[in-house]
Formats: structure tokens, C-alpha cells, sequence
């Protein structure tokens, strides 16, 4: 089946927030932000700036009617500022005008007097000042610390991995309308309707029941709208309540990457000890993660990359400790992977350390100490279903390791000026909220009197196909074509308490309750169909829409059946509930059985590095990876591409730069590089492996959406290894993204490569 959108979207057909017709009597509402990074504000001028054309009102803290607090862990972050400033960036005030362009030229007459305080940007200097968002965790297994002496070699080194900006092509944005009895109805580009409904509600003062959130479809969200969209849903809502007028906030694009935090960037010590078989002992790593100036999500980031901090290996002694260090930038949040990436780069860079410093290929230490069946991960939990050697073996088989090691090294030998470089990157992944509550959905179905079919469920479609997903289920489910299906909009009040999509767990979440309502559903119409027709229940069944029995046709089809299951009273509706089974975790022991499963696969990353330029191109991505068994392999092979190219974008070009005053420079899109048609390898391979899949995935077709991401960790060490094709013996730091100038300035010594940059043309097109 198809993915459902792709036509509606290239006709442009497709409805998003902007494209909600705008309202009569509708106020346009912009954010003044803080200027400052950190500070203690002591006045917020409003009188010459409401003076201004076409402004209603300007809102602060004080028009909060009620509790002025949006933290979703740590109740830590103000709406809109009080008191202080904690990042640049943060809104201050909300200015509602007749006309966008209004509120935007009122923001000039707005001042405010801040005294300033220090500036931190660095998660390390936070740390040292005792800075922490929440307490330092730990993951601990078997015993580090003794497992030393029993190491025949022990390597050293500090990691660091950069931000990244979600760039959903659709930036953040709320429409809000006053509804009878006080309440508010908003239209969110969110990830977590229930996130922006219940914090409204807090910050109205009022009940969740007086706040409906709709949505229909996102143009992206990568996690950047599972909290973060939160804000500007409660302040269009704080405007509709207050002005009792409709209010729009849609964001530009420098306002909201200014405004909004990213993927964390981290910095690292790990120490890692082999024994003379080049198996890994012991394990120990230090996570400092840059939360910025507010919990957001950053503790339950943190912990997922403590449960990914070893990857796809299996090590019997591990400690590994993480400190989320408050800075002064804004609060960082989830990004596909969650933290994930950022712990299973610095495990790769131990054993990339490891290798080049005993001069074998990082690959021989990689095999070896893949997990294997039943290995403990540090949380306790087994691996089961294991297919990590599967994976990497299987892409052995396919695409040949060996061969394209040879290839690479000959045509080293063969060319000066381009190197070539290869990587293997394997990849494990947990699928459920690390937090076990939030593994729950609702489905609620409809089946009216033609047969048609609704169905609603808390899952957001942001364009990773969950409504395609969802439509399939239940058409197979139900034994109808997809074309009675429809999708609905995701709305707060006819599916209540949903966690965000996200975790990619979303279809397997949304997926099940659904199939459970429509099970329900199939029963009782063939229960019906048993009455009404004098038909044996059992050997009954809905195929394409035709009822039989025992494999032959009966007088009756899907419609038929449904009408006059209504004439005869029988209750058409249903509501499933569904929460995955068996897990559990404990965040004090820090051990449980956390996830439904895990997702495994391996790629192969191949890179020609233009050794004068310091510009590379990625020759190939060949992929072995473990759908279980794939439900829709289009979208799935879809989601490993746009996956897999994010991963790259972010251990390659995508830099984001703060200076010391916390202000974002690379603040637009000519100054924050993201790949694009010319950057992605000019192959992508995607094998699919072969697997049973597992009964904790739905139809047994596992989580796609984070898992890839991870594969473009490889970019960073196929560059690394083209580096020293160049320049044998040189180790670069294991700093990413390697732009193109990193990787320029690690090819020649300190001096040369600066010379060789002025040599260099500016133009860079592969
Ligand atoms: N794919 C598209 N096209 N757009 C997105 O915003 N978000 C990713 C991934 N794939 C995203 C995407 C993230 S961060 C997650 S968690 C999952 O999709 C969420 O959807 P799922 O749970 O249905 O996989
Ligand atoms: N993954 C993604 N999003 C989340 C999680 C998680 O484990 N926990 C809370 N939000
Ligand atoms: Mo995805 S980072 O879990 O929204």
C-alpha cells in the first residue's frame, strides 16, 4: 500500500496550520524575546509599543491567569519570563495586533531593563559549578573499576558531539478560538496534543476538558514538536482567553531557530580495556550534556543515552554516569534518537581509539563484541530476538566488507589528491518511552451505515506514514479496502491522555489499539452474521470485503452486513485501549526490562575526501537493516533514507554556533547547512533482513523512525579513515560534525592547513 499523502502533498492539497482558512475578528500575536542570555529583569516598557499601529494588547507574566509554568518534567520553565532571564531568545511578551506586520513593527517600541548576570555556555563549566538540571545518573554493570588490571590494553579520550536544528520544512505554530463557557479550542502543530492541552489548561487556570487541541498533519516534527510546540499553543490560547478574539502565532525561521533548543550536543571521557582477543572488558564514560536554561526533556534524554551508551555490544563491565549541565542557551530537547546518537558516538570513538592505536581495523574489535543472544545490556534487560550478528553478517554477505576494504585501499594507493575512507556502523535500539506510563494508546473507530470507516487515535502524522500505518491495520483488520478508511485529525477530545508520538513507537502504540477496536468490531459483526444469516461462527471471515464461510462466499458482503447490523441495534463504535506488555524500569536501581524490543542493522559508509578542498562526497550507503517484517516497505525504506541522510547532516555539515553572549550566529539557512540533493551518497542500498519480526511490534513490523538516524555516525568515521589515508598517523579529535574545514584543517599539519585554505577555490560543488 502506498504511502496516503505523498499526491495530496505535491498537489498541495494537503492541510496544515497555515492553511486554516483565517478566522474574522483574528489577532495576529508575535513574541518579544529577551535580548539578553541571562539576567535579572527588572521592567518590561510596554506604553510606547501598544501606542503602536493596529496593537491590542501586549501580555505579560502578569496576564497569567494561572499558574505561569510549562516544564513537562521539572516544573522549571516559565511561559513567559519572570524574575529572570535564563536564555536568549525567551519570550517576554506576547504583542497581539490587527495585522502580522503590526505586531512585528511593535516590536521595536518594547524595551525592557535587565541586569545582566554571567553567561554559561559550556555544559562542562556548568558542571563545575554545580549546574545540573537534575542529579547525575548512573548505568552500572559487572565492575569496571577491578576489570582494569584483567586489561591488556587501555585507551583513553574525550568525545563531543554537536546540536542539531530540527529544520521541520513547517516551523512552530498555534491557532487559538475563545469557545462558549471560557474555554479554548487550538489548532497545534504538535507532536503531543495532550502536552499542549494539559500546560494550557495549567496556565489558564482552567480544566483540561475546557481545552481541545487539533491536529491534522505536521510538516515534520523530529521531536522538535514533542515539547517544544507547548509554548506557543499556550500562549495563542493565553491570547484567545485574554482578548476573547481568535489568535494566530506562527513562527518565522530565524525566529524559531533562534528561540527554539535542538538536539543536545555533548562532550565526553571514556576509557575503554581490551584483552589480547581484542574483547572489550570494561567500559567506563562521563556524558556532560548542554540541557540549556530548562529541564524540557533533557533528563529523559539523558537516560536514553545511558541505556544506548554501549550500542550493539555486549560488555560485562560498565559504569556509565551522565550530568545534564544547565547553561544558558535554549533548553535543548528531543531530536530523533533522543540522546541515543549522541551516547553511541562516543562508544564508537572508544573503539575507533582502540583500534588505530593497536593498528587493526575498528571492524575486528566492532564483530567481535556484538551482542549475542541473551547478552545483559547494563540495565539488566536480555537481548532477545537478537539480530545484531545477523545484521552484520548479512551486509557482509551482500555488500562484501572486505572487498570494499581492498577497493578503498587501492585506489588510495593509486590517487594523491582523493582519499577514499570506509566505516562500518552497527546500530541497537530500544522501542517504548523509557518511561514505561507513557506506553499506552487509545483507538476510537466508527463504523457508519455505508460501511465507511473513522477511525482516531492520538497519532500525529508528521510525515513518517503512521496514518498510512494506522489505515492499513484496520483495513486488514477488518477485511475492507484502505479506500473506506479514513485517518482522522488527531483531537484531543475523541482521544484523551495520549502520549506523544514519538519514541517510534507511535504505530506500534496507536497501531495495536486499533487493531484491538477493530477486532472487537470484526467479532461482532460475524457474531451478527451468525444470527442473521444462520451461518456457523466459526470458519466465518471478512476477505476483500466479501463475508465467507468455511473459504465459500455467503449471501452477504461488508456493506450489506454492516446496514443491517445497525437495523438490528448492534452497536457499530469502539474503544481499545493498549499498553505494551511486560515492561518495566526502575529509575533508581536504574535496571528493568525497559523495552518491547530492540531494532538492529549495520551500514557500510564509503566517502571520497578531496584532500586539497578538504570537501568530500559520499560515494555509497549500504544498509542491512531489520524491519522485522515490514508492513509497508515503501514507507519503511523511505524512513531509513530520511533517517539515515539526518544522521549524516549531523555528523558532517550541520554546525550550529553559539558565541559566548549565547547568541545563535548560525541563525538561518545561509549560514546552517543541511544536506540536500548534491550532499546525500549517490547510493543508498537498503537491504531488508530477514526476520520474523517480533509480537511486541505491530502486524510484527518493527519501529522505524529513530533507528536509522544512527547510521550516519558512520559518515563521521568514514571521513576520520579518509583523513589518515592522507595523513597516516594523524588523529583527529573525535569532534563532530567534521565539516568540510574540520576535515581541511586535520589534513596538514598546524600552519599548512591554514595556507592551504587560501589556495583552495571557494567553489565546492561535487
Ligand atoms: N519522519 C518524517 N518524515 N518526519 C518526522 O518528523 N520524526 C522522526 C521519525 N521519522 C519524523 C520522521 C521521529 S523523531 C520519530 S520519534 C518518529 O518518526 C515518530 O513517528 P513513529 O513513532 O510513527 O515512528
Ligand atoms: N523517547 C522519545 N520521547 C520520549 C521518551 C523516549 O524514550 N520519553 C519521553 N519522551
Ligand atoms: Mo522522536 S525524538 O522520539 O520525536
Amino acid at each position: 500500500m502506498n504511502h496516503l499523502d505523498p499526491v495530496r502533498h505535491v498537489r498541495g492539497e494537503s492541510q496544515y496550520l497555515d492553511d486554516v482558512p483565517v478566522q474574522q475578528g483574528t489577532l495576529h500575536a508575535v513574541v518579544f524575546e529577551s535580548p539578553l542570555a541571562h539576567g535579572i529583569l527588572r521592567a518590561v516598557h510596554l506604553e510606547e509599543a501598544l501606542l503602536a499601529p493596529g496593537v491590542v494588547r501586549i501580555l505579560t507574566a502578569a496576564d497569567i491567569p494561572g499558574e505561569n509554568q510549562i516544564g513537562g518534567i521539572v516544573p522549571d520553565e516559565p511561559l513567559l519570563a519572570e524574575g529572570h532571564v535564563h536564555f536568549r531568545g525567551q519570550p517576554v511578551a506576547l504583542i497581539l495586533a490587527e495585522t502580522e506586520h503590526q505586531a512585528q513593527a511593535a516590536i521595536r517600541y518594547l524595551r525592557v531593563d535587565i541586569d545582566p548576570l554571567p553567561i554559561i555556555t559550556d555544559p562542562r563549566v556548568a558542571a563545575a559549578q554545580g549546574e545540573l538540571i537534575v542529579p547525575p545518573r548512573t548505568f552500572q554493570i559487572g565492575d569496571s573499576a577491578a576489570a582494569w588490571s584483567q586489561c591488556a590494553h587501555i585507551f583513553e579520550g574525550e568525545a563531543e558531539s554537536g546540536g542539531q536544528e530540527h529544520l521541520y520544512i513547517e516551523t512552530q505554530g498555534a491557532y487559538a478560538f475563545p469557545t462558549e463557557m471560557g474555554g479554548v479550542r487550538i489548532i497545534s502543530s504538535t507532536q503531543g496534543p495532550t502536552a499542549v492541552q494539559r500546560h494550557t489548561a495549567h496556565v489558564l487556570g482552567i480544566g483540561m476538558h475546557q481545552v481541545e487541541v487539533d491536529v491534522t498533519r505536521l510538516g515534520g516534527g523530529f521531536g522538535g514538536k514533542e515539547d517544544q510546540a507547548t509554548p506557543w499553543g499556550a500562549l495563542a490560547a493565553l491570547g484567545a482567553f485574554v482578548a476573547r478574539r481568535p489568535v494566530k502565532l506562527v513562527l518565522d525561521r530565524m525566529a524559531d531557530m533562534r528561540m527554539t533548543g535542538k538536539r543536545h550536543p555533548y562532550t565526553s571521557d571514556f576509557r575503554i580495556g581490551l584483552d589480547d582477543n581484542l574483547q572489550i572488558l570494561a567500559y567506563e564514560v562521563t556524558f556532560y550534556q548542554n540541557a540549556g536554561a530548562a529541564a524540557d526533556l533533557s533528563p529523559a534524554v539523558l537516560e536514553r543515552t545511558l541505556f544506548h551508551a554501549t550500542n550493539a555490544y555486549y560488555i560485562p563491565n560498565v559504569t556509565a554516569m551522565a550530568y545534564s549541565c544547565r547553561t544558558n542557551l535554549p533548553p535543548n530537547t528531543a531530536f530523533r534518537g533522543f540522546g541515543g546518537p549522541q551516547g553511541m558516538f562516543v562508544m564508537e570513538s572508544a573503539i575507533v581509539k582502540a583500534a588505530e592505536t593497536l593498528g587493526v581495523l575498528p571492524s575486528e574489535i566492532q564483530r567481535r563484541n556484538l551482542l549475542r543472544e541473551n547478552d545483559l545490556f547494563s540495565y539488566r534487560q536480555p537481548a532477545e530476538l537478537c539480530n545484531a550478528e545477523l545484521a552484520w553478517d548479512t551486509a557482509n554477505e551482500v555488500y562484501g566488507l572486505p572487498k570494499l576494504r581492498t577497493e578503498v585501499d587501492s585506489f588510495n594507493q593509486q590517487n594523491e589528491r582523493l582519499k577514499k575512507g570506509l566505516s562500518v556502523m552497527p546500530i541497537c535500539f530500544g522501542i517504548s518511552f523509557t518511561k514505561t506510563p507513557m506506553n499506552q494508546a487509545r483507538a476510537l473507530v466508527h463504523i457508519y451505515t455505508d460501511g465507511s470507516v473513522g477511525v482516531s487515535t492520538g497519532a500525529v502524522e508528521m510525515g513518517q506514514g503512521v496514518n498510512t500505518k494506522i489505515a492499513q491495520v484496520a483495513a486488514q483488520t477488518l477485511g475492507i479496502s484502505p479506500n473506506r478508511i479514513k485517518v482522522e485529525s488527531t483531537n484531543t477530545t475523541r482521544v484523551a491522555n495520549t502520549s506523544p508520538s514519538a519514541a517510534s513507537a507511535t504505530a506500534d502504540l496507536n497501531g495495536k489499539a486499533t487493531q484491538m477496536a477493530c477486532q472487537v468490531l470484526r467479532e461482532r459483526l460475524l457474531r451478527h452474521a451468525e444470527l442473521e444469516y444462520t451461518l456457523n461462527y466459526e470458519g466465518l471471515e471478512i476477505r476483500d470485503e466479501q463475508v465467507l464461510s468455511a473459504g465459500v462466499p455467503a449471501d452477504t458482503n461488508w456493506e450489506k452486513l454492516v446496514s443491517s447490523a445497525y437495523w438490528k441495534r448492534v452497536n457499530l463504535t469502539e474503544n481499545a485501549h493498549y499498553a505494551t506488555p511486560d515492561i518495566h524500569f526502575d529509575p533508581v536501581t536504574n535496571q528493568g526490562y525497559p523495552f518491547a524490543y530492540h531494532v538492529y542493522g549495520t551500514a557500510y559508509t564509503t566517502v571520497t575526501l578531496d584532500c586539497l578542498r578538504g570537501t568530500y562526497t559520499f560515494d555509497a550507503l549500504r544498509i542491512v537493516h531489520d524491519f522485522g517484517e515490514s508492513m509497508n516497505p515503501a514507507i519503511d525504506q523511505g524512513q531509513i533514507e530520511g533517517g539515515a541522510v539526518q544522521g549524516i547532516g549531523w555528523m558532517t555539515m550541520e554546525e550550529l554556533i553559539y558565541n559566548e553572549e549565547g547568541r545563535l550566529l548560525s541563525n538561518s539557512l545561509n549560514s546552517y547547512k543541511i544536506p540536500d540533493l548534491y550532499s546525500v551518497p549517490q547510493r543508498i542500498d537498503v537491504h531488508f533482513l530477514e526476520t520474523p519480526g517480533h509480537p511486541r511490534a505491530i502486524l510484527r513490523s518493527k519501529a522505524v523512525g529513530e533507528p536509522p538516524l544512527m547510521y550516519g555516525i558512520g559518515a563521521y568515521f568514514a571521513v576520520r579513515d579518509a583523513i589518515r589515508a592522507f595523513r597516516p598517523g594523524h588523529r583527529p579529535t573525535f569532534s563532530a560534525p567534521i565539516t568540510p574545514e574540520k576535515a581541511l584543517l586535520n589534513l596538514y599539519p598546524t600552519g599548512v592547513a591554514e595556507e592551504v585554505a587560501q589556495l583552495a577555490p571557494t567553489t565546492t560543488v561535487a
